[in-house]
């Protein structure tokens, strides 16, 4: 059998931040950075005539870290120009041909670890944690990707048909494919579409979020230095909007890659079916209303780490992240005490500070998104406990909150915020049929020493990714592969066996000799 998951190949191994010495060398690389720039990237070379927009640190406001171009429509024009006529030569070197290079961005990234850790603390105000996590998803996308590449794009596989006729299929890039990536996780999920449709052989054009081009513009420079041809990607920075919706309207855009909201992910999706020209796959990876259920026969202390963790951590900016804990009954008084004790533990502060466990919101818009959740909380729930935010950048306390049922939830809120329901286990299909009507199927998290338990709620709740016992967020390239199912994201998962093929066309060849 071919081996897709690749039992050979080993997944980067991090930093360890428990070690002084690897902390101070963080400290000391948010130190040593230089004012940061992103202008659109159009055959390796840096362009910007439009409009700059200053670019602040979500952690510290009043820091201004960089200077970021968006792309003008000559440059949209140049880009996909470039890659058209570059990607049949880049589909010609073969999955091996391609999975060198990906391989020398995979190194590239782990030797450039410090720097690219500090501008994602920097710009998107991640932890050093959060960081080293960005880098090492990043490098395992690029190297599992080389992986498949040379297994499934290495030649034609010649099938069994009658005697005196060779029959052969091929999997080929597509053409120039488009990658939008979201700000939440502004290196791997950046690194890793490109690096799905790299080693398809598709060339890219990729659009990073508006508030995250910097780490974006040093990934695509590390891609170039790493061997990628010029005219194989392009950088194409600015409003979803404008930009992002130029590009998914070109004509030459042979597939779009998307992570972000369920609604962008609806407008790509009319577009696409509203421009004339080639039919085009689209991949959408969006949102989740997550849930957790928990029983009575779960156990106390690892629900509550797992919990604390899979709301929090990131500050709850992962599509994964816990929204909704079903508490049972019996033992929700406990647990809710066991939570808010566990919250005035954390450190909520400073990303660029080792001790920090949570650190800010992305930006404005997203904070009054969560203020405005809040204040509903506040009249038509009960709120249990809230952490205190510091005033230094674009904070959101950690907030927990008790609502009547899912059903007060239709829609993802997108931050630190876990919503207590009380619920009886014995009667699992009444609580959980809002959440299953809601529509969405991305993680599940369970805590239950029953199995059969496990198996009822996997049933009665639709996911993509579900975790038994352990936290729900993290999921690891070729282990977990990872993304979800109805409003939640169309496949293939991130990081699985099946991930290139949407980004591919199949060729027959059929001679009779
Ligand atoms: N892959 C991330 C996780 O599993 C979310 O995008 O947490």
């Amino acid at each position: 059998p071919v081996d897709l998951y690749g039992s050979a190949r080993k997944n980067s191994t991090g930093v360890d931040l428990s070690i002084a010495a690897d902390r101070e060398r963080l400290t000391a690389a948010v130190a040593d950075l230089d004012f940061l720039t992103s202008r659109p990237i159009v055959a390796a070379k840096e362009t910007g005539t439009g409009a700059s927009t200053p670019r602040l640190s979500p952690g510290a406001r009043k820091q201004t870290i960089g200077q970021a171009w968006d792309a003008s429509a000559w440059d949209i024009g140049q880009a996909f120009a470039a890659g058209k006529a570059a990607q049949p030569a880049w589909d010609a070197r073969g999955g091996h041909g391609r999975a060198l290079i990906l391989r020398a961005m995979a190194d590239a990234l782990e030797a450039h670890r410090d720097r690219m850790i500090a501008i994602c603390t920097v710009e998107a105000g991640k932890t050093y944690a959060d960081g080293a996590a960005e880098v090492r998803e990043a490098a395992d996308f690029c190297r599992y990707y080389a992986h498949l590449a040379e297994r499934q794009f290495s030649g034609p596989e010649t099938l069994k048909g009658p005697v005196g006729e060779v029959n052969q299929l091929s999997l080929h890039g597509r053409g120039v494919f488009a990658c939008i990536s979201p700000w939440n996780f502004p290196l791997a999920i950046f690194t890793g579409q490109i690096a799905a449709a790299l080693a398809a052989g598709n060339a890219v054009v990729a659009k990073p979020a508006e508030q995250t081009p910097l780490i974006a513009a040093e990934a695509v420079r590390l891609f170039h230095q790493a061997g990628l041809p010029a005219d194989v990607l392009h950088l194409l920075p600015g409003d979803g909007a404008v930009v992002g919706a130029a590009i998914v309207a070109h004509a030459a855009c042979a597939g779009v890659a998307f992570t972000g909201g369920t609604d962008t992910a609806w407008a790509i999706n009319r577009t696409l079916a509203a421009r004339p020209g080639p039919i085009v796959p689209f991949i959408a990876e969006t949102g989740g209303l997550n849930a957790m259920f928990v029983d009575t026969t779960a156990l106390r202390e690892q629900v509550i780490d797992d919990v604390i963790n899979s709301a929090f951590g990131s500050a709850g900016q992962r599509c994964s992240a816990l929204r909704i804990l079903f508490a049972p009954r019996e033992t929700a008084d406990q647990l809710i005490e066991g939570l808010a004790g566990a919250m005035d533990a954390l450190v909520l502060g400073d990303p660029a500070d080792p001790h920090t466990d949570i650190g800010p919101v992305i930006d404005e818009d997203a904070r009054a998104v969560l203020e405005a959740h809040l204040a509903r909380l506040t009249t038509e729930a009960k709120v249990l406990r809230r952490m205190t935010a510091p005033d230094t950048g674009v904070f959101f306390a950690p907030t927990l909150a008790e609502i009547p049922s899912s059903a007060f939830l239709q829609k993802e809120v997108f931050g630190p915020v876990l919503h207590v329901v009380r619920y009886d286990a014995a009667r699992l299909d009444e609580a959980a049929g809002p959440l299953a009507a809601a529509g969405y199927g991305l993680t599940l998290g369970i805590h239950s020493r029953i199995e059969g338990f496990a198996d009822q709620v996997r049933a009665a709740v639709p996911a993509g990714n579900t975790y038994v016992n352990r936290s729900m967020i993290g999921a690891v390239v070729g282990v977990q592969p990872f993304g979800g199912e109805g409003l939640s994201g169309t496949g293939p998962k991130a990081g699985g066996p099946n991930a290139l093929l949407r980004y591919a066309v199949e060729r027959a060849v059929s001679v009779n000799i």
